[in-house]
């Protein structure tokens, strides 16, 4: 018997959350994310659109033919061309979605689709019928939803459920949503539609006005949802989408309140949020709730005080329930090669062959060699940095040399190799990491204007790696290049070259919403 109490957790930070501006992944980056999703125990992972670019349909397979548990989804317009080319993509997956969608707002429609009602309503139609010639899942979505006519979408939904909608999506795709508004719309959209018992409702909603996961909560209780999309770090397109590890912390902290069932394994949801930062290069925020370095601590001597007397006294939920472990040393310069594996394999890091597994191993030995204390941080990262240079990228690091000294202008000296020839540059500028880039770019003269350097400290102490962030923008393309050392100009000089790289491929996206 199903459960009338579960709630689907659908993850789309593979898809909707890729599409924020420098977050684009490479295939083996999104493998590793969606096995990271899987182990947090998602229920559908939406990897892509596959329509949108060849690395993307290469992707979504890949990821088709690893996952096992979780449901793989890809979204794709309401054409047969999209739809064709999501169900090839998902071929390999043991359980398959097709997400479908089209706007439905008079304005989108107007000016966006330049298609009148009717149209949409019977291209909407003809979409779900076609794509459920692959599978018995398909997933609807009224894009700008909150935004359409009632009457209209009443009409829609209620056509593509005749066709075969399982799962109907309602999108608040601009934020626009008020968490009671949404929730009522919600609720008359279901009472109204005479067939609406027979598909799944759920929630997709962005944070334009900081009410992601309000909205979505509210499409839970008050319209009676029973899937919400969201996404890790409620990472997304402008102020992003509803933030996974916030509503699973919510439903499950409240459950005298919601009194929903999820299936997710929490200890998972900071490893998680962890890699998908590194892998993305954004930064979570020190306050963010669950997932930020601050979200348990507690700094004034009151609330100290009261924790240690009783924890509840502060603590609503505990650290180590989502994952947070208190920065542990996990390996050292001793470790050998099976500790070193057996530490993957526990972090659930899969590496495809010997061969990747023994040189992630000699960067673990450089690395240990400089610094006593090695953390799961230390070698998610290292991980990351190796798979970089395996996915022959067109710009590697080799070694740099730098000088700065007070009252003296900053100069870098930097070897890198380009398209597999090794040279090296000279530079001088404001500052070390200015020096550098300015060393590369007397060479790369790549014309891309910096949007944005971060660093953070990977673990805490001064002996921390730095993870440099640096977000590049070319003729409208915008990427995001990390690398981490225990020197930052060299953690520097690492995020602008793989930015570089970025920039070099060919790997162009369609935005299915434009
Ligand atoms: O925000 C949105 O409308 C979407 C749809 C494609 C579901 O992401
Ligand atoms: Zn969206």
């Amino acid at each position: 018997m199903a459960d009338a109490n579960k709630l689907i957790i659908f993850d789309t930070t593979l898809r909707d959350g890729e599409q924020s501006p420098g977050a684009s992944m490479t295939r083996e980056e999104k493998i590793r994310i969606a096995r990271q999703l899987e182990r947090l125990k998602v229920d559908v992972i939406e990897a892509g659109f596959a329509a949108s670019s060849p690395g993307d349909f290469e992707a979504i397979k890949a990821i088709a033919g690893t996952i096992k548990e979780s449901i793989v989804c890809s979204l794709s317009r309401a054409n047969d061309r999209d739809i064709s080319r999501a169900a090839e993509a998902l071929a390999p997956a043991a359980r398959k979605r097709i997400h479908t969608f089209i706007a439905t707002s008079p304005l989108h429609m107007e000016k966006k689709l330049r298609m009148t009602p009717e149209q949409v309503y019977e291209q909407a139609r003809l979409a779900v019928r076609f794509a459920r010639q692959f599978t018995d899942d398909v997933e609807f979505s009224p894009e700008d939803g909150s935004r359409s006519d009632i009457d209209f979408l009443c009409r829609v939904l209620e056509g593509v459920i005749d066709e075969g909608a399982t799962t109907i999506n309602f999108a608040d795709t601009v934020g626009y949503g008020v968490p009671e508004l949404y929730g009522n719309m919600l609720r008359t959209l279901r009472e109204r539609i005479p067939n609406s018992d027979k598909a799944v409702w759920s929630v997709h909603c962005h944070n334009d006005l900081g009410m992601a996961v309000a909205n979505s909560l509210a499409g839970v209780m008050i319209g009676g949802a029973r899937q919400i999309e969201c996404t890790i770090n409620g990472l997304g397109e402008r102020a992003g989408n509803t933030a996974l590890e916030e509503i699973v912390m919510a439903v499950r902290t409240r459950k005298d309140f919601f009194n929903l069932n999820v299936g997710i394994d929490t200890a998972q949801i900071v490893p998680t949020s962890k890699l998908v930062s590194q892998i993305t290069g954004f930064a979570v925020q020190p306050n963010k709730a669950v997932v930020g370095a601050n979200a348990f601590a507690h700094a004034s001597g009151i609330h100290q005080d009261g924790i240690l007397k009783a924890r509840d006294t502060y603590e609503i939920m505990r650290a180590e329930d989502v994952g947070w472990t208190a920065n542990k040393i996990v390996l050292g310069k001793l470790s050998g090669r099976n500790a070193f594996k057996q530490r993957l394999e526990e972090l659930g890091i899969q590496l495809d062959s010997e061969a990747e597994v023994n040189a992630a191993f000699a960067r673990f030995k450089e690395l240990a060699d400089r610094k006593s204390e090695i953390f799961d941080e230390d070698i998610m990262a290292l991980v990351s940095d190796e798979q970089h240079s395996h996915d022959q990228e067109f710009y590697n690091f080799v070694s740099l040399s730098q000088h700065s000294e007070t009252g003296e202008k900053p100069a870098a000296k930097i070897t890198f190799s380009a398209g597999g020839k090794e040279l090296t540059c000279e530079g001088q500028g404001n500052g070390p990491v200015d020096a550098i880039v300015n060393a590369i770019e007397s060479n790369a003269q790549s014309g891309a204007e910096l949007l944005l350097f971060s660093v953070n400290a990977i673990t805490t102490g001064t002996q921390s790696q730095g993870e440099v962030t640096m977000r590049l923008s070319k003729s409208g393309r915008i990427v995001n290049g990390v690398g981490s050392d225990l020197d930052i100009v060299v953690a520097s000089a690492k995020a602008y070259l793989s930015a570089l790289n970025k920039l070099q491929s060919k790997n162009e996206k369609l935005n299915p919403q434009l």
